[in-house]
C-alpha cells in the first residue's frame, strides 16, 4: 500500500498536464489505480500491445468503449471485472476517460544524469511509448492512409470526438484491432459489418498503413 502511495505521489508529480477540460485528477487517479496493473501507470499499455495505449487517446471514444465493455458490446474478457457497474459507474468513466486523454507520454528515452533514484528511473521509463517500426511501404501507406483513413482518424492519427487515434499506438493491437473489424466481431464506423473502407484494402495494404502510422508518432 506504501509503495502504491508513492507511486500514486510521484505519478501526481510527473503527470500534470495542460488541463483542457477540469478534471478531478485526485478522484480519476483513484479510479485509475486498479486499471495500471494492465494499462501501466501512465496509460502506455504493456506487454508489447497486449494492452493498448490508453494514455492521449481521445476521450469521448474511451468513455463509449469502457461502455460497450461493460454492455459485452465489444468483447474484452479480462477487463469485464473492471468495468461491472459497481466497479465503474458511468461517472467514473468519464472521469477516468477525460484524464486519461490529457496524460502526455514521451517518444524519447529519458537521459539520466545519474543521481536519480530506481523509482524515478522507473517511472520516467514507463512514460515512455515508442513504437517500433514495422515492415512495409511507408509510402504507399500514406496514400493509402490520407486519402482513406485521415477523413476520421486525423491527417496525424491522432483522432477526435468518437473517432480514435491511431497513431502512437501498438501495431499488434491495431492489427488485431482490424482482424476483429474484418471478421465483424467489432463494428468499425458508421457502415455496418462487412462494408466500408478495410474492406476493400489487401492485407499488403494495411500493412503499409501500418507502416506508414510508425512514421507519425514523433509528430506534434
Ligand atoms: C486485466 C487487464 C486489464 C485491466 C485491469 C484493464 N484493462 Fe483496459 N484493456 C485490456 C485489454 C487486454 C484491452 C484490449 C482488448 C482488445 O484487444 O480488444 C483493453 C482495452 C482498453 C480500452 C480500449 C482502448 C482502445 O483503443 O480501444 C480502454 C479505453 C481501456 N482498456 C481502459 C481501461 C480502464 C479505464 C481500466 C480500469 C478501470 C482498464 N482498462 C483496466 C486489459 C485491461
Ligand atoms: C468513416 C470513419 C472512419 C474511417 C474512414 C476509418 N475509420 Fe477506423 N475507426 C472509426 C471508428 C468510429 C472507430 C471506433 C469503432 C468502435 O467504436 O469500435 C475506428 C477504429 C479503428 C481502429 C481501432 C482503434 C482502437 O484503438 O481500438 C483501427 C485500427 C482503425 N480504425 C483503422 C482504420 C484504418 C487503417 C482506416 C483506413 C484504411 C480507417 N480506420 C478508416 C472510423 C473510421
Amino acid at each position: 500500500m506504501k509503495q502504491i502511495n508513492r507511486f500514486l505521489a510521484v505519478f501526481a508529480m510527473l503527470a500534470v498536464p495542460q488541463m483542457a477540460v477540469a478534471v478531478d485528477a485526485e478522484r480519476a487517479k483513484e479510479i485509475y489505480g486498479p486499471c495500471a496493473a494492465c494499462h501501466g501507470e501512465f496509460g502506455a499499455g504493456g506487454k508489447k500491445g497486449e494492452y493498448p495505449r490508453i494514455a492521449g487517446q481521445q476521450p469521448k471514444y474511451m468513455e463509449q468503449q469502457l461502455k460497450s465493455f461493460q454492455k459485452r458490446v465489444r468483447i474484452n474478457i479480462p477487463m469485464v471485472p473492471y468495468t461491472e457497474e459497481r466497479e465503474l459507474t458511468d461517472a467514473d468513466m468519464k472521469v477516468v476517460s477525460e484524464w486519461l486523454a490529457q496524460v502526455e507520454l514521451d517518444t524519447k528515452m529519458p537521459v539520466f544524469k545519474g543521481h536519480e533514484d530506481a523509482l524515478t528511473r522507473l517511472l520516467a521509463v514507463e512514460k515512455v511509448m515508442i513504437v517500433p517500426r514495422v515492415e512495409g511501404d511507408i509510402d504507399n501507406g500514406g496514400k493509402i492512409y490520407q486519402k482513406q483513413c485521415a477523413s476520421c482518424h486525423g491527417k496525424q492519427g491522432k483522432g477526435r470526438g468518437m473517432f480514435p487515434m491511431i497513431a502512437g499506438q501498438y501495431i499488434v493491437y491495431l492489427q488485431k484491432q482490424i482482424n476483429a473489424y474484418l471478421k465483424a466481431e467489432r463494428p468499425h464506423d458508421e457502415d455496418s459489418a462487412k462494408v466500408g473502407v478495410l474492406y476493400s484494402l489487401k492485407p499488403e495494404e494495411i500493412q503499409d498503413v501500418m507502416a506508414y502510422l510508425t512514421t507519425l508518432q514523433n509528430l506534434d
